[in-house]
């Protein structure tokens, strides 16, 4: 009988003794690094099985397991910055601090302890600080790169030398001359949004808004990343517009749309894999859809960059995108052979790799980013009056008259201002992840020094980072603001809580007129060596967007209609201010972090009831 389980015993045997060593080697490893841990025996938490269960399994272990075994097991799974946020610290890290006097100053940060890989998380803005400015020693994180590197190696993926090849091209690549171009075809793509929505019933109300916004993202991200121009209705004037190639099954836009919203995991399975799996089992349409995409991506993509470098030769001119500066600033130029360089800058592989992390990293975050403001200023309807102040000066009150990038965006520091406050409240990227290759020192004024072996993987908490009550709390807060803030409708909550984007506009007359965070405390777009180098063109295209939207508009969701108890089925009632309120409050904590945090408002089909009803009121 024994003899059947003797080869099964002795490998789980020999599993556990394993994990068993990792964790007692991570006991004496943490004590000597020296912050307050947390400790989750035996589990190797990067195991792959557990990072697709881990966040499938979340809801239901929240409602089966005990209170204290969920926030424990809660630790470990993708998200945990948002869905728990201060509750680690306050449950496990404040009470070590207390208790230890060695500990004192190191309160915003734990050492996770498992059968795995060590992880300090933290979110004190010295330590993000140093995270962010050494590149060279805290590195990419390994796991997160097999994702975003299915295309070929790329600027997000690279370290060292490599990296600051890709970082030299790309960043010429997105310079200040594609922001006139993200600017006008914003502009446009959102006129025409709002075109579409006049006429429909209902005065423009619309429960597919968010879907729509996306739509103007990508379209705004394929004029300026391959200089192609997509109509937001797709219409018969299609100026090069993107359709489905014969012979092939889905168009440009559809192939990177179903990658990047499965970029989060399923990409790296094997292609071969998502394109046989069995039409009868569940999950078979979108993993075969997923197959297909990761086919055709490359194909499309080379195809556009054969047709940029044709017209390149052909005018003697490179056009102005992002595709074909790539290209000119990767080509290998006459005299560079003398100067000693080899091949081409970027091979066609890198090429490729770069343009897709471009993409994938170019609208869903903007779109998402635009979602979450279009739902603060619902559930706050006096930002948007605020919002109205700004623009009814600087925008021209001819209704068909041009959007003028260099005299607009400039001076739009309220609309920026609402950008960058959703993302202090919900940043696209939840965490900046770097990992040690060899150990790292690092000294802090409230840590002292301390050093991390190699393989420590280090994650800075964004969410907990951007509601530091040091730097956030009444930062810019005016004496009336204070006084409206005590009966504010969510007074209870402390400021750093709220949303309030006046706190990003200094006072008039200072030198910077939109508050610039100190280094290491706001980083949506990471900092340092490794900034994205998209954050301006975000900017410039969330600044377009809003403030086309808001022209002419003012927004409101669209009430509930609730039955009367006691009345006939056909009285109804519009659901209250509080209600409202609450159902956009739970919409948004309901956020799921996929390749950046989103609420559950895409794909929704009309008519359908799923999604939220939103109304665009003229105004003036
Ligand atoms: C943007 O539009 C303006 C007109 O508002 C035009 O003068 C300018 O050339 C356009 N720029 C680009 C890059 O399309
Ligand atoms: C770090 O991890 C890699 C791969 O898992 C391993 O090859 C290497 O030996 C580790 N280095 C140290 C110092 O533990
Ligand atoms: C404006 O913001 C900067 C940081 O960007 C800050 O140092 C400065 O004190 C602020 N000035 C005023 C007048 O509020």
């Amino acid at each position: 009988m024994l003899g059947i389980l003797y080869y099964p015993l002795l490998i789980g045997g020999i599993y556990f003794l394993y994990h068993l060593f990792r964790y007692i080697t991570n006991i004496v490893v943490a004590r000597k690094i020296g912050f307050p841990t947390v400790h989750f025996p035996l589990f190797p938490q990067n195991h792959v099985v557990w990072v697709i269960m881990g966040p499938l399994g979340r809801l239901s272990y929240k409602r089966y397991l005990p209170t204290w075994l969920y926030n424990r097991v809660a630790l470990l799974i993708y998200g945990l910055e948002f869905f728990q946020k201060d509750q680690p610290f306050t449950e496990y890290v404040v009470p070590q601090v207390q208790a230890n006097p060695k500990l004192l100053g190191k309160g915003k940060t734990y050492l996770l302890v498992t059968g795995g890989r060590l992880e300090l998380w933290t979110w004190d803005a010295e330590i993000a600080r140093e995270v962010t400015s050494r590149p060279g020693e805290f590195v990419q994180f390994d796991m997160a790169s097999v994702v975003m590197n299915v295309f070929g190696d790329n600027v997000l993926t690279s370290d060292g030398a490599n990296w600051a090849r890709h970082r030299r091209i790309v960043a010429g690549a997105v310079t200040e001359r594609v922001s006139p171009l993200v600017w006008n075809e914003s502009v446009r793509q959102t006129r025409a949004l709002l075109a579409s929505l006049n006429g429909k019933p209902e005065q423009g109300a619309t429960s597919q808004m968010f879907d729509m916004v996306k739509r103007v993202t990508i379209h705004v991200l394929y004029a300026a990343g391959m200089g192609n121009r997509q109509d937001f209705d797709g219409g018969k004037d299609l100026v090069d517009g993107d359709k489905v190639k014969t012979g092939m099954g889905m168009s440009y836009i559809d192939a990177v749309k179903i990658v990047n919203e499965n970029a989060a995991g399923f990409t790296v399975l094997p292609t071969r894999f998502l394109r046989n799996y069995p039409s009868f089992l569940p999950g078979s349409k979108w993993l075969n859809d997923l197959g297909q995409a990761k086919v055709e991506f490359p194909i499309h993509t080379r195809a556009a960059l054969a047709k940029e470098k044709q017209h390149t030769a052909e005018t003697g001119q490179a056009r102005n995108n992002v595709m074909s500066a790539l290209i000119a600033a990767s080509e290998l130029n006459e005299g560079d052979v003398e100067k000693g360089r080899k091949g081409p800058a970027l091979s066609d592989g890198e090429l490729m790799g770069n343009l897709y992390i471009f993409t994938a990293a170019g609208f869903d975050t903007t779109a998402n980013t635009i979602a979450y403001s279009l739902l603060f200023l619902a559930r706050h309807p006096r930002w948007q009056d605020w919002l109205f102040e700004e623009l009814d000066t600087l925008l021209p009150s001819h209704p068909a008259a041009d959007f003028d990038y260099t005299s607009i965006f400039p001076k739009a520091h309220r609309t920026l201002a609402v950008m960058l406050e959703t993302l202090r409240l919900f940043p696209a990227i939840i965490h900046i992840t770097k990992m040690t290759r060899t150990p790292v020192t690092v000294t802090t004024a409230s840590c002292g020094t301390f050093t991390l072996p190699a393989n420590t993987t280090v994650y800075v908490n964004n969410v907990m980072l951007h509601r530091d009550p040091a730097v956030w709390r009444h930062l810019n807060m005016t004496p009336l603001e204070r006084k409206a803030a005590a009966d504010d409708e969510d007074g209870i909550k402390a400021d750093e809580q709220k949303y309030r984007p006046s706190r990003w506009i200094n006072s008039s007359g200072s030198a910077t007129p939109v508050f610039q965070p100190p280094k290491g405390t706001y980083l949506p777009w990471s900092a340092g060596p490794r900034v994205c180098p998209g954050q301006k063109m975000a900017q410039v295209e969330f600044v377009a967007i809003l403030a086309t939207l808001f022209s002419k508009h003012r927004m409101e969701i669209v009430r509930k209609m609730i039955p009367v108890v006691g009345a006939p089925p056909d009285v109804q009632i519009a659901e209250s201010d509080d209600a409202l309120n609450r159902r956009l409050d739970a919409l948004m904590e309901d956020s799921t972090p996929k390749l950046t945090l989103e609420m559950d408002v895409y794909n929704i089909l009309a008519g359908e009831k799923r999604g939220l009803g939103m109304r665009w009121l003229p105004r003036r």
